[in-house]
């Protein structure tokens, strides 16, 4: 109950958001004249009602060329998945050849900026990566850049394999928007048990931030690193998401993005979590805004220069993954993982989506794409490498690891919230302002007064806080 109630708010507010702050969007997209004109709905409709499977496969075949596909699944532990699904997708429509579009850079950090220039150019890719929530709602269907999807949904039958919770963040007025592929948890420490040990810690020592903190001591009086951290790109944004949801409980966290607030953005609780980051903040390499990317600092970890890194679960398919993109390490030996601190009982989530845009160059090669990334054997294949779950309810759990088969038990059983960083909760300008806010304080975290203001005003910015 608990968990639908939380869900419940986010599209609540996802939906109010989308209505109140960008417009309200149109159910169905009106193509300019320099796009290629999509077929409506009706007659996508009558023409999936007329065709005998047979037929369908005939025109698949028949549909060939190009599909080019944006996402960021460019690096270790990133481009293992998405080379699997694009496997089985050119087995079954060997007449078309999938363009990989991917750019480089962590949570689309230059992906987004890529393709928004694209897309002001009226030249979209076929599909993009776009995160289920604020993101797909309040940026690209507000844009009316993406197309309905609901005869997709209605030939594949694919609400019903999908969490009921699920597709109202990809939806605006009944509409799906965008085609799920996977459940990411935001909410991971990972963690090297030999520095641990080393250092005189165990595993029941960081249940709090203040254990965190004194466990942090302990290894950096052993000489260590505790707390790894990357670049400013977003890492800094998604450890900030984890302190904040770790001391302001999920509730709290959910109600700092309902329609008004019902956490104050100026409060005593916004300011203990802030102090927190301050703290583990202090606790972090001194060269993070030097590293490349997420994966130097999760590297750290398992090399054994830092004890603790918080990142998504991407970073097990880093780790597990076998070489030249993965570590190949061993679960439980060479690394471990456990709840941020605080978040016992709690998945942060967020979920990877591609979208069909108006205008693109291949409408029936998109929707082959959208179709192997909505199977069961695409998401089979593509999440055991990429450490996510399915956003399918019906994956085989037996193909998965241990770390994703409790990943799996905890999504149906945790209180979910949604990731800040990764779309799901806030409509990307008020993210924007976040971060403006929050790279602001990384130049003096002394500054967390400041850095509050900052945050309480960007609220007011956004109209979502009066
Ligand atoms: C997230 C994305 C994940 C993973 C991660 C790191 O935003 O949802 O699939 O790619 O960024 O790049």
């Amino acid at each position: 109950m608990k968990k639908l109630y939380l869900l419940a708010g986010i599209v609540i507010t996802a939906l109010v958001l989308a209505a109140c702050g960008a417009g309200t969007p149109a159910a169905t997209p009106a193509p300019t004249e320099a796009m290629t004109p999509a077929p409506t709905e009706a007659m996508t409709q009558a023409m999936t009602e007329a065709m005998t499977p047979a037929a369908t496969e005939a025109m698949t075949q028949a549909a060939g060329g190009q599909v080019e596909v944006f996402s960021w699944w460019v690096g270790p532990g990133e481009a293992d998945g998405l080379a699997a699904m694009v496997k089985i997708f050119q087995a079954k429509y060997p007449n078309e050849t999938f363009v990989n579009a991917a750019v480089a850079g962590g949570a689309g950090t230059n992906a987004k900026a890529v393709l928004a220039t694209r897309l002001s150019a009226n030249n979209p890719p076929d599909s993009w990566q776009a995160h289920a929530g604020q993101e797909t709602i309040a940026n690209y269907v507000a844009a009316k850049q993406v197309q309905p999807l609901d005869d997709f949904y209605k030939s594949t039958g694919f609400a019903d394999v999908l969490p009921k919770t699920l597709i109202p963040l990809i939806s605006q007025d009944g509409h799906p928007y965008s085609v799920p592929v996977n459940i990411h948890r935001s909410n991971v420490m990972w963690y090297n048990p030999n520095v641990l040990k080393a250092a005189g810690v165990t595993s029941a020592d960081f249940k709090t931030w203040d254990d965190f903190f004194a466990a942090c001591d302990k290894i950096k009086a052993a000489g260590k690193t505790c707390l790894s951290l990357g670049p400013e790109g977003f890492t800094a944004m998604h450890l900030w998401e984890n302190v904040m949801i770790g001391t302001l409980g999920a509730d709290k966290w959910s109600g700092l993005w309902t329609t008004p607030p019902t956490t104050d953005w100026a409060g005593a609780d916004v300011k203990a979590g802030l102090a927190n980051y301050q703290k583990a903040l202090s606790y972090t390499n001194s060269n993070a805004s030097t590293l490349s990317d997420w994966q130097p600092a999760s590297k750290m970890v398992s090399d054994g220069d830092a004890a603790f890194n918080i990142m998504g679960d991407w970073a097990y398919g880093y780790f597990a993954n076998p070489a030249p993109n993965g570590l190949a390490l061993k679960p439980h030996t060479d690394f471990d993982w456990a709840p941020t601190p605080g978040t016992q009982g709690i998945f942060v989530f967020l979920s990877d989506s591609f979208v069909l845009p108006v205008g693109n160059k291949n409408q029936q090669g998109t929707l082959d794409w959208l179709t192997v990334a909505a199977s069961k054997e695409g998401q089979e294949a593509f999440n055991p490498l990429k450490g996510s779950i399915c956003a399918r309810t019906d994956c085989d759990p037996s193909k998965f690891s241990e770390y994703s088969q409790n990943a799996m038990k905890d999504w149906t059983s945790d209180t979910v919230v949604g990731s800040l960083t990764h779309g799901v909760v806030a409509a990307p300008a008020w993210q924007t302002k976040i971060d403006t806010a929050l790279k602001l304080f990384l130049t003096d975290p002394t500054k967390v007064d400041d850095f509050q203001t900052a945050l309480a005003a960007a609220c007011k910015s956004d109209g979502t806080c009066k």
